[in-house]
């Protein structure tokens, strides 16, 4: 058996134990005789799936009652549309926009209300984080949008923005369970599971239960209202059962390993090595403002594009997947989510010595 050290920022690396443990159970689940993937959703033996994953959830991210958690599909870019569609009241939206997938929630807000961006940071390509202390915030706005970690360009909210008492809506696709977060800070937390979570296919929506609004929804298809969904539990239609198992079993893999302040230490620690190495090379650069680097996504350039192609393809032969950057932007990448392990980032930065020593002149 082959395994590669796969960089890919989504659909992404998943912790090895879960693989091996789902493939244990492939044939036969709990003595059930069948595989999850041929299970009726509507089963004791499931319910015990899908419940026992919220929970863990629940327990992990320290999630309050007063939120519910809901399993839906349609990825993180469905909620782009599903917000404003459940949530605009007033129809103002307020975008804070640090790279393409806020860019993008931003233009499909456009087509429920008013929306307007209270900031970007496409002047400098995306390489930070404006100052967000003190926006200009509509009085009437129903929420303010960020991309708390931009996949694309790794860069990462350190402080969430002043939103001046408005609903805070964020899209963590890319950072959820990286680290502890205060759920109570947010109307609405979102993200595409593919990253740090499970398999494609699925978007996990932490919500607080005074914004699953039941009226004014008269124009919103039934699939595509929060309130729906939560009075059935996530299971108004025949969810993604398999992929919520796979992201069940990942929050106990989260949870055995002592939950996200731990999760937040490994993090910090792998993100050091490459960072470190890329402020003392002389011929890779990280590409992002020092103080708002993500910890999971790092973007690097050689600064000459046929020595970035080099690297990627001589990288990809040595066992190192997906190094390339996003098609938008260029260069190199590496996405190092949870479930990328220590050793994986320790041998790519001995691999990039060895490349910049047999490349240097
Ligand atoms: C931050 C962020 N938001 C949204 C998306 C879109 O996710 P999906 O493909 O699940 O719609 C991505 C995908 O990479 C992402 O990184």
């Amino acid at each position: 058996m082959k395994r590669v050290y796969n960089f890919s920022a989504g659909p992404a690396v998943l912790p090895e134990e879960v693989l091996k443990e789902a493939a244990s159970e492939m044939l036969d689940y709990q003595n059930s005789g069948m595989s999850v993937m041929e299970m009726s959703h509507r089963t004791k033996l499931y319910e015990s799936i899908i419940k026992g994953a919220e929970q863990d959830l629940r327990d992990l991210m320290n999630i309050p009652n007063n939120y519910k958690v809901l399993f839906l599909q349609g990825g993180a870019s469905l909620q782009f549309a599903m917000v404003p569609m459940n949530i605009m009241k007033n129809k103002v939206g307020n975008y804070i926009i640090t790279g393409q997938w806020a860019k993008k929630a931003y233009q499909e807000g456009k087509k429920f209300g008013k929306v307007k961006a209270l900031a970007s940071s496409e002047d400098k390509v995306f390489s930070y984080i404006p100052d967000c202390s003190d926006l200009d915030i509509d009085s009437d706005a129903d929420y303010v949008w960020i991309c708390e970690n931009n996949t694309i360009y790794g860069t990462k909210f350190k402080e969430l923005p002043n939103t001046k008492g408005k609903i805070l809506v964020s899209d963590m696709s890319s950072c959820i369970l990286s680290e502890p977060v205060d759920v109570s800070k947010y109307g609405i937390i979102f993200a595409g599971v593919q990253k740090n979570i499970g398999p494609a296919g699925l978007v996990v929506v932490i919500i607080r239960e005074d914004l699953i609004y039941k009226e004014g929804l008269d124009n919103v298809p039934t699939m595509l209202q929060y309130t729906i969904h939560d009075e059935n539990e996530s299971l108004y239609n025949t969810p993604p059962t398999y992929g919520i198992y796979i992201c069940g079993k990942v929050f106990k893999w989260l949870k055995a390993l002592g939950g996200l302040e731990k999760m937040k230490e490994i993090n910090e620690k792998k993100a050091k090595i490459l960072y470190d190495y890329l402020d003392s090379s002389k011929m890779f650069k990280g590409t992002v403002v020092k103080k708002d680097r993500s910890l999971m996504n790092v973007p690097f350039v050689t600064g000459n594009e046929e020595l970035d192609a080099k690297f990627v393809k001589e990288s990809k032969a040595a066992g190192f997947e997906n190094l390339k950057g996003h098609r938008s932007v260029g260069g190199m990448r590496a996405s190092i989510y949870n479930a990328m392990p220590i050793e994986g980032v320790i041998a790519l930065v001995d691999f990039m010595k060895k490349f910049e020593k047999e490349n240097t002149l």
